[in-house]
């Protein structure tokens, strides 16, 4: 097992420079399965999911060669399998994504049912909803996700019943080759959907409206090779915010497109934190105490879920009462436990939390109980008195690049132990 260990209390200065959208390139890398060609693919993160996404198309035929950390070259001329590993696809929530492009582009995708974070049932009917308006047979045998179609998909209305990112991006996956126009109601729009039409329509689709709740597929034959770099992670930059401000210190975060911040920003400036904006980076400065306030998750373009332990973390050590209500998933809340062993004050009755602000927090042995909670965790760490141990962090791990480097380069005294150096530690 590996941990982090954080010695805390020390104010974060320096510079961050953002790694590339995790929730972006773990759509677009499934969507190269469409194109008969070629894909460069920039700005690829080099963490977990990433690297599991990859490897299940390297098992299914495609030829994935990574050209640096960061970039890869993805060509899916020669696919010897429809059907992804079931004990790889199903480590990560994003191998539905396969599900859309494989049947899109031939006909037929067996996957195993998605797993990733607990946050209660996170079902994938719209998605499979989609699938089938589209003329698709869905069904669901021994784990798989199976779906298969007579030759090309028709084009079709879909009305989603709920906002849902990976249902958008599914439908969009599935509909780009399809014959005719196909018209996505009710749509998420969140940056990585904008990203991953963005990405579809550089390699020859017909993709528009993303960024609205109606996306128009005019479908297509065939997608060309291409080039495309990723947009900068809007979460993995609100987490850096959200260190500053419970640490307090000054740091510019680079790479970053701010507007994509405004949900955050707005919510961090609101609690007192000063935020300056450049063309591509934010200066992040909290010089005055922190102040409670009021959140509600929602999707794109409210206050993100993926930002909700962050920001809950910041909350508890900000003066007086603050109410926190998760909009989108029905559970959210299990690393409350673990942040109650470090001295926060935080009842949890349903979707809501009241979070009572102390004056601050204490280490303590914690663990990451998911990717979002672990970075909420280590922000924790960062902003309490005393050494922090973080177990788990594998789960840190599948969605921050370089998390230790990029903390200890503004000043933060984290490190990340294996169990081999703990055994040699005890053994001293
Ligand atoms: N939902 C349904 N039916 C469906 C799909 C979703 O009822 O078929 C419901 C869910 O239960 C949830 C809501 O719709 O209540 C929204 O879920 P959504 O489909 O938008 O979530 P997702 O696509 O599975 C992505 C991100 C999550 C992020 C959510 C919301 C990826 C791989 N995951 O999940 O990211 O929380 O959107 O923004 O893109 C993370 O990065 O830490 C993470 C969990």
């Amino acid at each position: 097992m590996t941990k982090f260990v954080i010695d805390g209390g020390v104010p974060l200065r320096g510079e961050i420079t953002i790694s590339g959208a995790k929730n972006a390139a773990v759509a677009i890398i499934p969507a190269a399965l469409l194109v008969d060609g070629i894909c460069r693919i920039e700005n690829i993160p080099e963490i977990r999911d990433v690297t599991l996404m990859l490897n299940i198309l390297r098992d299914i035929g495609a030829d994935v060669r990574l050209i640096n950390r960061n970039c890869v070259e993805i060509n899916a001329s020669k696919i010897r399998t429809t059907r992804a590993d079931y004990d790889m696809a199903r480590k990560i929530r994003a191998s539905y994504y396969l599900i859309g492009a494989l049947l899109g582009r031939f006909g037929s995708a067996q996957v195993a049912l998605p797993g990733g974070c607990n946050f209660g049932d996170r079902p994938i009917d719209q998605h499979t909803k989609a699938f089938k308006i589209l003329g698709a047979n869905v069904d669901v045998q021994n784990g798989y996700v199976m779906a298969e179609s007579e030759g090309r998909l028709t084009a079709a209305n879909i009305y989603f019943d709920v906002v849902s990112v990976g249902a958008t991006m599914n439908a969009m996956l599935a509909a780009v080759l399809a014959d005719g126009t196909t018209v996505i109601e009710n749509a998420a729009k969140e940056p990585h959907i904008v990203d991953l039409a963005n990405f579809l329509n550089s390699m020859g689709a017909n993709v528009s409206g993303a960024g609205t709740d109606v996306i128009k597929v005019r479908g297509v034959k065939k997608l060309e090779g291409g080039m495309y770099t990723i947009i900068p992670d809007q979460i993995e930059a609100g987490t850096y915010m959200a260190a500053v401000a419970a640490t307090g210190g000054e740091v510019l975060i680079k790479n970053i497109i701010p507007k994509h911040l405004d949900c955050i920003t707005s919510k961090l400036v609101e609690m007192g934190l000063e935020v300056t904006e450049h063309d591509d980076a934010l200066l992040i400065k909290r010089s005055a105490p922190l102040k409670n306030t009021n959140i509600k998750t929602m999707p794109y373009p409210g206050f993100p879920t993926d930002m909700q332990p962050q920001a809950t973390v910041v909350l508890s050590v900000a003066s007086g009462m603050s109410i926190v209500t998760e909009g989108v998933w029905d559970s959210r809340y299990q690393y409350v436990e673990e942040l109650r062993r470090m001295g926060a004050k935080i009842q949890v009755d349903g979707k809501t939390a009241v979070v009572e602000g102390v004056e601050s927090l204490m280490g303590a042995p914690v663990r990451a109980c998911d990717l979002r909670a672990g970075a909420a965790m280590v922000i924790a760490g960062l902003a309490a008195k005393g050494t922090t141990e973080v177990e788990d962090v594998i789960h840190i791990e599948r969605g921050y690049e370089l998390i230790v480097e990029k903390l200890t380069a503004v000043g933060a005294r984290i490190r990340r132990v294996e169990e081999e150096d703990n055994v040699i530690q005890k053994a001293q």
